[in-house]
């Protein structure tokens, strides 16, 4: 039951997104679902243009979230 290999770790960058390692299942707005394996940055500063995931736009506005 208690299993950790099946868990899905969430990091945070300085500066960059959240990376997510594992196996999720990413629901979107429109209800679609789909099976995703890490890693996968999701985008904490905002600028992506394929959110939730991170283009590396971050690095372009020199985003500093620590
Ligand atoms: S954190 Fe990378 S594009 Fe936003």
């Amino acid at each position: 039951m208690d299993n950790k290999n099946n868990l899905v770790v969430v990091k945070e960058t300085p500066g960059g997104p959240y990376i997510l390692t594992g196996e999720f299942r990413m629901i979107r707005k429109d209800g679609s679902e789909e099976m995703v394996t890490g890693p996968k940055g999701l985008c904490r500063c905002g600028h992506s243009k394929n959110k939730p995931f991170c283009d590396g736009s971050h690095a372009k506005i020199h985003f500093e979230q620590d």
